[in-house]
């Protein structure tokens, strides 16, 4: 009987627990902690069997070992958020136990995010004979799957890719963020960042943008050129890359909304004084805005991610396109959840699947790249997100 701890009770946190619960001949038993144990009992509430669930303060280490302790799991699941990273990573070590997430760490007080603080981790998960595996969620996570299955099946050597992510979704609020708005926002008002010839190319945020149409008659979308995490391990793991650039569609309400919102302040991450207070502006707007989880109902329309990949297949050009269309009214008739939490709570599920069935074993911190991608691509068509290739 293979245990696993999911940690997170928010919109991703619970598409986790109803795939893991509807899986029990993989994911034997469950605990599902949080900090707020209420949230867990509500997911609980929901899944078809009974698993476990526990109050725990993932930024304490010692509090979050004696947790682990006690349920003894194969793996924790990280599913809180990035500023955890590094303490559940550590309580894994504390505890032998191996570890999973779909965010790469950010320190709090600064909007920036990168795999360093994480691979530092590599030698100490080596030396414990533990897998950390970072990054399992669609954008990072299958995207970069995505491209190794290209890489293997279809062409010899990739030179160029383009992710595309696009929310054709509308939940009928004036604003709202899919998913935490505050790790949302942070991400969408930070600068773009790109892969070229061996370095990065910096632009002001959202500063770049095209149109993109979509397949299957989804029509067209804007799309802005943004730094995204996986275009770090893309870069330093597919051999002979030369341009890797990532780009999601907004509407133009989205960002008049967010325009207006950072000229006034809302999106600062430092302390503001407001009535013999220290408040963060952007902690404050978190409060005020929707829950993210309560878009699920609301939400209606498809997103479509996917890779535009360009390189080389016996000396000749050939490019492709392999993407997922997820439509957020199936997606919340399934768990309770719109297609943003969907697409990220699946691959956590099924990048936990290979490691606990042993199709992806090692010891040291791992991106996805570094994996065989054909049991994870057989298990995302199975499991509620299939995807197509077309040659372009
Ligand atoms: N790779 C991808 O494709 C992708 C896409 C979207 C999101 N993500 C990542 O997925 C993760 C979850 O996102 P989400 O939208 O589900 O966020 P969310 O709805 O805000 O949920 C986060 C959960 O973590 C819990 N939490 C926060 N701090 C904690 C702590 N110190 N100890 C214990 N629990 C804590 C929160 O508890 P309370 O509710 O009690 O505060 C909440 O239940 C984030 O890291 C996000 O960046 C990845």
């Amino acid at each position: 009987m293979k245990k696993v701890m999911i940690i997170g009770a928010g919109g991703v946190g619970s598409v986790v627990a109803h795939k893991c619960a509807a899986l029990p001949e993989v994911f034997g038993e469950i605990m599902l902690a949080s900090r707020t144990l209420s949230k867990c009992d509500q997911i609980a509430a929901t899944l078809g069997r009974t698993i476990q669930t526990a109050q725990v303060d993932a930024d304490n280490i010692p509090e979050l070992s004696h947790l682990i302790r006690s349920f003894q799991p194969e793996l924790v699941m990280n599913l809180a958020l990035p500023y955890q990273d590094l303490t559940i990573m550590e309580a894994c070590l504390a505890t032998g136990v191996n570890y999973l997430d779909t965010a790469n760490y950010e320190p709090p007080d600064t909007a920036h995010f990168e795999y360093s603080h994480q691979w530092a981790y590599d030698e100490r998960f080596r030396q414990a004979g533990l897998m950390a595996l970072l990054g399992s969620g669609f954008d990072p996570g299958v995207t970069s799957v995505f491209c190794t299955h290209i890489l293997k099946h279809h062409l010899d050597t990739i030179e160029t890719i383009d992710i595309i992510d696009c929310n054709g979704g509308d939940h009928g609020q004036p604003f709202a963020t899919n998913f935490n708005p505050e790790i949302n926002i942070r991400e969408v008002t930070a600068k773009g960042r790109y892969w070229q010839d061996g370095q990065w190319i910096e632009t002001a945020p959202l500063s770049e943008k095209q149109q993109f149409e979509l397949p299957e008659g989804l029509g067209n979308m804007n799309i802005y050129l943004m730094y995204h995490e996986e275009l770090e391990s893309l870069a330093r793991f597919i051999p002979g890359l030369k341009r890797a650039r990532f780009w999601m569609s907004f509407s133009d309400n989205y960002l008049k909304h967010l325009e207006v919102l950072g000229n006034v302040g809302m999106t600062r991450i430092d302390e503001v004084e407001f009535q013999g207070q220290k408040i963060i502006p952007l902690q404050f707007l978190k409060a005020l805005l929707p829950d993210p989880a309560s878009l699920g109902p609301l939400t209606k329309g498809k997103t479509c991610i996917g890779c535009r990949i360009w390189g080389h297949k016996d000396g000749l050009k050939k490019g492709f396109y392999i993407y997922n269309i997820c439509d957020h009214e199936e997606c919340y008739r399934e768990v309770k959840s719109q297609a943003i939490s969907y697409t990220t709570g699946v691959p956590a599920m099924i990048g936990a699947k290979q490691m606990l069935q042993g199709h992806w074993q090692g010891a040291g911190v791992f991106n996805m790249e570094q994996l065989d991608p054909d049991p994870f691509m057989h298990d995302l068509n199975l499991y509620g997100l299939p995807w197509k290739v077309v040659e372009l």
